[in-house]
């Protein structure tokens, strides 16, 4: 019997059933297949928050099914990457030495942007891709710390020689130049922005897939400069459950959208507890996710537990150590999403 799927079946059982029809969903530019989303989602909710035509999906994902092939899909232009994603896109570093720059942002600080940024770095690098991670918070910088790097950057041939982990990701940080790391910098906003677009323009990065940059809390000039001077593929929204109540979020979005950036994806941290019978605590409420992605049609990323390991191995400069799926899937989510982007644009 020919199998049937509908527009109102959950887009996490389909994939799981009809595993071929992962393809589908990302090729019609529905990344939420292996996100949260989509195990909560049904088919037609996914399209209609992505904006997609579902019945062009329904049809091919039935087609997919049936073992024939889709035809509202565009086919891959380059081998696989790492686990299997495709890199076909072109951002707009493309004819320069960095591929693709992404900030990643809050409203707020202690969500864990610095953190997400870290392990995105560690989860990109691990698939083979080179990383570099911008340092943004001048003020509060802990990308260094995370990664347990020390020492003073020099200047070689090409500019400033960022450093490097020990997995090989390149990291620049204001922390790097203090005497001691719990020296305050006492700077006013345009010193700030000017040492970021030092740390982009005066830095020698090298051939880099991403240049990660990590933005201080808030919707300040240290964002607002990252946004209006580095050529960003977009940015990247950490927020917490109860964010979304605060308003906080909502704020960033609005600020991404005034400087005309582009929302890439949204990252919900702390979203939930795992409790040792392996049930979910939802410590800080429900997720908002769906809301998010509603608000700033961006898929949801990743859903990140709060995990003793990672605050402790942060803490201990060995982000590199740590390993979880949320993060791989986020990695992979991030990819597939910037692709996408590129696509649009
Ligand atoms: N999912 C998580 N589980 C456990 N600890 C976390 C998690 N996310 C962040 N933290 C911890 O919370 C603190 C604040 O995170 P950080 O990344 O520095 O926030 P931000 O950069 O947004 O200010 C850090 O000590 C970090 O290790
Ligand atoms: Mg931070």
């Amino acid at each position: 019997m020919a199998v049937e799927i509908t527009a109102d079946m959950i887009i996490h059982d389909v994939v799981t059933k009809y595993p071929q029809t992962v393809k589908v969903f990302q090729g019609h530019g529905l990344p939420c297949t292996a996100c949260e989303v989509g195990s909560r989602e049904s088919v037609a909710g996914g399209a209609r928050t992505h904006r997609l035509d579902a019945n062009a999906l329904v049809e091919d994902l039935n087609r997919v099914a049936n073992g024939q092939e889709a035809i509202g899909i565009k086919p891959a232009t380059k081998a696989p990457v790492g686990r299997g994603i495709p890199l076909t896109m072109a951002g707009p570093g493309a004819g320069g030495k960095i591929r693709h720059i992404v900030a990643i942002m809050s409203g707020k600080g202690g969500v864990g942007k610095s953190l997400i940024t870290g392990l995105l770095g560690v989860s990109l690098q691990r698939q083979g891709l080179k990383v570099g991670i911008l340092d943004g918070d001048i003020t509060g910088p802990s990308i260094a710390k995370e990664f347990g790097v020390r020492g003073t950057p020099t200047k070689g041939a090409g500019g400033i020689d960022p450093l490097r982990s020990q997995g090989g990701v390149k990291v620049m940080s204001m922390n790097m130049f203090l005497p001691n790391s719990t020296d305050p910098v006492v700077w006013r906003g345009p010193m700030v922005s000017s040492a970021i677009k030092q740390f982009y323009s005066d830095v020698d990065w090298g051939q880099l897939d991403f240049l990660l940059v990590d933005l201080p809390p808030g919707t300040s000039d240290a964002p607002m400069t990252v946004m209006q001077s580095l050529p960003l593929d977009g940015v990247v929204i950490v927020s917490s459950p109860q964010m979304l109540a605060t308003e906080i979020v909502i704020k960033c979005i609005k600020m991404v959208q005034t400087l005309k950036g582009k929302v890439l994806g949204v990252v919900e941290n702390m979203a939930y507890l795992t409790m040792p019978d392996g049930s979910r605590n939802e410590l800080f409420g429900p997720s908002n996710g769906a809301e998010l992605v509603a608000l700033t049609g961006a898929p949801l990323l990743a859903q990140i537990p709060i995990d003793r390991d990672i605050a402790m191995l942060c803490d201990a400069g060995k982000i590199e150590d740590y390993y979880s799926e949320e993060f791989d899937t986020l990695a992979a989510n991030f990819v597939k999403a910037l692709k996408i982007a590129g696509e649009r644009r």
